[in-house]
């Protein structure tokens, strides 16, 4: 049995233990409470026995919800698993091989802990735009694990450029740790810092890495969802987009981006033509989310 397997467990165990202990003894008025307790416990155990077909009882979808404030400040779960994602790759997938490393990464979020990624069926969505349009300079915002730099950079030319901007200096590092396995940290430059950190990292990109105006062919927008907006304007007061440009935008209904969907809607057709793709947020099939995709006019 894996240590998830095992955590899930214990944790369904006490719950349940805790609960009925509870419900035999003189509380009475939480009754309601720790029988739905109990039931989720029992229903959390059932699901990772069952290999885990409901994302939303997994114990390590539900770790992760009971860890969204750390998550929300230092962008990692906090229980080590996008550490462990870096020695599941090592260990499971083939060096070298782009496909197998990401294969590996959603073998990982389906079986063992789930992460923040684009997933895959959104993921096929960023794929299709970027093999359509052939970019030759690409930059993301949100690195996270480098699961999507590696979708982009097997769809893009071989000889386009990525740069990926990652707020959290230990993100950065597991993610050129991925990024090498795969035999592709040399067409990827990642970044750490923010756009609205008040320039430094604009100016970097600027001086070190040839940003100007019109050198942006794709931008893929996957980082704090209340930066979408702010970071887009910052991007368009440098003049880095052309027209023909293409944004793409993860997350817009789920935990959502409004003020962008705004944006975009308010200048459809002036300066800029969106298409709203239906997906489904990543590794469940229930819940379903937006992505947009959003060509400048100019
Ligand atoms: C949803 S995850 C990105 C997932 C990744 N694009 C993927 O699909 O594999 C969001 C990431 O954005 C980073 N982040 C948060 N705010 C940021 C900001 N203002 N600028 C750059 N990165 C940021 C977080 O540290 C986190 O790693």
């Amino acid at each position: 049995m894996r240590a998830s397997s095992l955590t899930s467990l214990v944790a369904g165990a006490v719950v349940g233990t805790a609960t009925g202990a509870l419900r035999s003894g003189r509380v009475h008025r939480g009754r309601p409470v720790l029988w739905a307790a109990g039931a989720l416990g029992a229903a959390v155990v059932a699901n990772e026995l069952a290999g885990k077909p409901a994302l939303f009882l997994r114990w390590s979808f539900l770790r992760m919800l009971l860890g969204h404030r750390r998550l929300q400040t230092t962008w990692q779960v906090g229980d080590g698993r996008e550490d462990a994602l870096v020695a599941y790759v090592t260990r499971h997938a083939r060096a070298g091989d782009v496909d197998d490393v990401i294969r590996a990464i959603d073998r990982f979020c389906l079986e063992r802990s789930f992460l923040i990624n684009v997933g895959e069926d959104k993921g096929e969505i960023l794929d299709r735009v970027v093999r359509r349009i052939r970019p030759a300079v690409l930059l993301e915002l949100g690195t996270y694990c480098g699961y999507s730099a590696l979708r982009m950079v097997r769809a893009m030319p071989p000889d386009a450029r990525l740069h990926s901007i990652e707020f959290s200096p230990a993100n950065a590092r597991i993610a050129r740790r991925i990024l090498e396995h795969a035999g592709v940290g040399d067409r990827v430059t990642i970044v750490v810092g923010t756009l609205g950190d008040g320039g430094p990292t604009m100016e970097r990109l600027r001086t070190e890495h040839g940003f100007a105006a019109g050198a942006l062919d794709f931008v893929f927008v996957d980082h704090d969802k209340d930066a979408y907006l702010p970071d887009l304007r910052r991007i368009l007061d440098r003049q880095w987009l052309h027209p023909g440009s293409v944004v793409v935008a993860d997350n817009v209904r789920i935990p959502g981006a409004p003020a962008y969907r705004q944006f975009m809607r308010m200048h459809e057709g002036r300066h800029w033509r969106t298409t709203e793709h239906e997906a489904h947020t990543e590794y469940q099939s229930l819940v379903k989310d937006l992505v947009l995709e959003s060509e400048y006019l100019g």
